[in-house]
């Protein structure tokens, strides 16, 4: 919820009115008012009390429905059963109207495929160590495409021009507090994503500024702003823009064969020290780490974010392959710690997995992969354990 305060002290500051009236907003996407009159509701429930967000289609298509499958297996933990986002910690909606009716079919398929380096958002694609091939991209973005309410806009031959410089202080005053000093990402989503601006056209940026995104805590700014400073801002996002780096990879197998830290070692003990039951401060993590006690430490995430770095030590244990690793874990006195970035959504579920599979000690690393590089612990890239 604590996206939600910022938001609220700027729209009492900005303009106590036009951003959540917004019954003459242009919104040239839709004829049905699904995306105009909802900021409301979209401040304080999801979904509930609004009918086009509770819809729910009918997959008809053979890819449709393999995506469906997809989409389960992956995506869920973060974006939701019904794609409203928000199941892990600020994981975007990804079928808020404005947000279909301007993504291409390649903006989705390189999303995924790609995914946004540097945040939770893994690279799936097989060519990157993820598990999704290309078919399979094809197939999620049928899914995704299905739940698309209102018509396609075609807003990508629009070349915005405006002055990066003109709207620095507007960035810093009004959305920094939601995409970070320099567009890197904090409640919403990174703004200064290489993957993102190589893929969003400036008409793709510059329709998200001025319609929001209903049902998010993302707000149209079309009607507080005049153009020309949506101009501005569309070009300080782009300014933003580094080249790609497209590196692919060959095939990632994990190396179970040794999975225990310090082996031989006095083993760690966190029966004490776990936030219910379950969540490992991280101060505990780096005690026993430091004191060489024995340990087994999972990456949860795919293998894709596992050769971008890990913690020096772990093994590579992705969430939708745990099956493939219990042969090689101990199921004796020692703990099996998993961290992953969210920094509890495939960490948790691949914890779940373990003690259903009767694994007796298992925790989840309370503040994850982020909280471990935070506190500028040892990390290691590359398929290396160590
Ligand atoms: C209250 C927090 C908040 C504020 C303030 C805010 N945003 Fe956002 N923004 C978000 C969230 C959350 C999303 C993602 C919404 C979703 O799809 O779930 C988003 C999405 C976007 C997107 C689309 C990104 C994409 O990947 O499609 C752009 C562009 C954007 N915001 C720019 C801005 C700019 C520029 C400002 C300031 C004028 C601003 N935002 C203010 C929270 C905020
Ligand atoms: C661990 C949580 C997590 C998982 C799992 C995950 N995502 Fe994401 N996804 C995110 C976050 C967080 C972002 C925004 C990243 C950023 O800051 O740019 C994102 C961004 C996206 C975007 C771009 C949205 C936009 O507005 O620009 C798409 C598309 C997407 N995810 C699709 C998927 C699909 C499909 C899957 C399953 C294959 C998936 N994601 C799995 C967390 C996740």
């Amino acid at each position: 919820m604590r996206r939600l305060i910022p938001l609220l002290a700027l729209l009492l500051a900005a303009c106590p009115s036009a951003a959540d009236d917004d019954d003459t907003s242009p919104a040239p996407d839709d004829d049905d008012s699904a995306a105009d009159d909802d900021d409301d509701s979209a401040d304080d429930d999801d979904s509930a009390d609004d009918d086009d967000s509770a819809w729910v289609p009918e997959l008809s298509t053979e890819a449709q429905l393999r995506g469906e499958e997809l989409y389960a297996t992956y995506c869920t933990k973060c974006h939701g059963t019904n794609l409203h986002g928000y199941a892990a910690d600020d994981s975007p909606s990804l079928r808020s109207p404005t947000f279909l009716a301007t993504a291409t079919d390649a903006f989705l398929a390189s999303a995924i495929t790609h995914g946004r380096p540097g945040t939770v958002m893994s690279a799936w694609g097989a060519d990157y160590a993820g598990p999704i091939t290309p078919a399979e991209v094809d197939d999620l973005v049928a899914f995704l495409r299905a739940w698309q309410t209102t018509e396609t806009q075609d807003v990508h031959g629009e070349l915005v021009q405006g002055d990066a410089a003109a709207a620095e202080a507007l960035f810093a005053g009004n959305c920094a507090n939601c995409h970070g000093p320099d567009g890197e990402g904090e409640t919403g989503p990174s703004l200064n994503n290489p993957w993102f601006l190589e893929t969003a056209s400036d008409g793709y940026i510059r329709y998200a500024l001025s319609q929001g995104r209903p049902w998010t805590p993302m707000d149209g700014w079309g009607e507080l702003y005049p153009d020309f400073l949506l101009d501005h801002l569309t070009a300080l996002i782009r300014s933003w823009a580094t080249p790609v780096q497209d590196t692919k990879v060959p095939p990632f197998e994990p190396d179970l064969s040794q999975p225990v830290l310090h082996e031989g070692n006095p083993a760690a003990d966190f029966s004490e020290l776990l936030r219910e039951d379950l969540y490992l401060p991280v101060a505990d993590l780096i005690a026993a780490y430091s004191a060489g006690q024995a340990l087994v430490l999972l990456d949860a995430r795919p293998g894709s974010d596992y050769l971008a770095g890990h913690i020096t030590g772990a093994v590579s244990v992705p969430f939708y392959r745990v099956e493939d690793a219990v042969p090689f874990l101990p199921q004796d006195d020692l703990w099996l710690v998993a961290y992953c970035g969210c920094p509890h959504a495939l960490s948790g579920d691949l914890v779940e997995q373990l003690s259903a599979l009767g694994f007796p000690r298992v925790a989840v690393l309370d503040e994850g992969w982020f909280g471990w590089l935070g506190e500028g612990q040892p990390t290691t890239a590359g398929p290396e354990q160590y």
